[in-house]
């Protein structure tokens, strides 16, 4: 394809402009306050999107999905054919069925196989007075959960880690090379996973085994089954959808531990508070600060006029920040309750994984207070954000700590 026939790129594939430095990725929440108070519906002429700050417009957002649909259009996007881009009535279908194999009691009985895995992470810390978090615990640990879920085995957790960061990946400058070697990266990767995951689903067919793959070819809703394909592009979501996003909670954790010696104590004393707390993380420092929908139709939102077509980001990060909506919305609340963040989205589209990644929080978080004590970020640590507009966290977070 010829440069100029690029397809060109909008909302959150590009970068914001109020978000361009690394201090402005790190801390968005003064951007997210002002555009709150002063546009909190606006157009972006550069991204060519309607930016949506408050609480309440961004529920009323997710919860029409007829008029502020999740279909994309093709232009970059890995997740196409997914549970993620559908609309009803498709998407009811889909999600009735994936959810017969993906169900709350399925995940409960990894709890066990998880605080297993994560107390072999930390072991290999043993000795040493620093390490990387993220590369040591907060990325192992949720690969290696959806590896052994997915029944795929150990040795591909590093190819899937490759493709997690590529899906959630957005370019950091719109230059016309850039785009088109973003495209092409994207390209490949989809390839790569559908040739992975295409000869998974046909194993599973002809030999079936104790995992989610299996399940997934099994399930039936009114006698209909999933296709190959959709199984594949099932799978492909549980990849792009909840490896980063746990890393990140995990990761965004502990960076608030470090920032607030006190809660560190406060969790140690007071372990029963644990549940809260990570709720207040997801809302305080949501893994996730937005997602995008396309207006099906002209529509008024809150005395603006969104046209048939337009692309709407919705910024939950900054609608948890909402100071109509939260009382001191801007502090870290450890026993917030009741506490209606939107970090896991809302409606029909609301996070299928959400009992998965609250149960890998809540497991891992005590293990790394109970082993790791006086937790603090190693002096002189430069923390650099993940070059993503809608993914927030760190790409590593150096600490170091005293044996527990
Ligand atoms: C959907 C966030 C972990 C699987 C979503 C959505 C959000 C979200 C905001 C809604 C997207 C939209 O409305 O367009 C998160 C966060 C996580 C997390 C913050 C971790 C802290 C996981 C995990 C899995 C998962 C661990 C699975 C292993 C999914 C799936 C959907 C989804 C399949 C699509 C549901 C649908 O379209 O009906 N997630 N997620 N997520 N998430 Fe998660």
């Amino acid at each position: 394809m010829e440069l100029s026939e690029q397809p060109k790129l909008s909302g959150l594939a590009i970068p914001v402009k109020a978000l361009a430095t690394a201090d402005k990725k790190l801390n968005p929440f003064p951007w997210f306050k002002e555009m709150r108070q002063t546009q909190p519906i606006s157009f972006d002429q550069h991204r060519q999107c309607w930016d949506l700050f408050r609480y309440d417009d961004i529920l009323a957002v997710l919860k029409n999905p007829q008029t502020f649909s999740s279909a994309r259009p093709a232009v970059g996007a890995v997740l196409l054919g997914s549970i993620l881009s559908m609309d009803p009535p498709k998407h009811n279908q889909m999600r009735a069925i994936v959810s017969k194999a993906f169900t709350p009691r399925s995940i409960a009985e990894l709890a066990p196989r998880i605080t297993q895995i994560t107390e072999e992470l930390l072991h290999q810390a043993k000795g040493k007075q620093q390490i990387d978090l993220v590369k040591e615990i907060s990325t192992p640990l949720p690969v290696i959960v959806i590896a052994e879920l997915l029944g795929v085995p150990p040795e591909d957790r590093k190819l899937f880690k490759d493709w997690s960061d590529v899906i959630a990946e957005t370019v950091e400058d719109d230059s016309e090379a850039t785009i088109k070697r973003f495209m092409e990266r994207r390209g490949r990767t989809r390839q790569e996973l559908d040739q992975y995951f295409m000869q998974v689903v046909a194993e599973r067919r002809k030999q079936p085994r104790n995992d989610l793959i299996t399940k997934l070819v099994e399930a039936e809703l009114d006698g209909q089954k999933l296709q190959d394909e959709e199984i594949m592009e099932f799978c492909i979501v549980l990849l792009a959808a909840g490896n980063e996003t746990t890393t990140n909670l995990i990761t965004n954790a502990v960076r608030l531990f470090t920032e607030r010696p006190e809660l560190q104590e406060k969790l140690r004393q007071e372990p029963q508070l644990m549940e809260t707390a990570v709720e207040e993380v997801l809302r305080f420092y949501s893994p996730i600060l937005a997602m995008n929908r396309y207006a099906t139709e002209d529509v008024q939102l809150n005395g603006q006029q969104i046209k048939k077509g337009q692309q709407v980001v919705t910024w939950i990060a900054s609608a948890n920040r909402d100071e109509q909506k939260f009382s001191d919305a801007e502090q870290f609340v450890a026993d917030r309750s009741p506490n209606h963040h939107l970090a896991f989205g809302h409606g029909i589209h609301f996070c299928l994984g959400a009992p998965l990644a609250r149960l890998e929080a809540n497991i891992a978080l005590p293990l790394i207070l109970k082993h790791f004590h006086q937790l603090e970020l190693v002096p002189g640590s430069d923390l650099k954000p993940i070059p993503s507009t809608f993914v927030y966290g760190v790409k590593s977070l150096p600490i170091q700590f005293k044996p527990g």
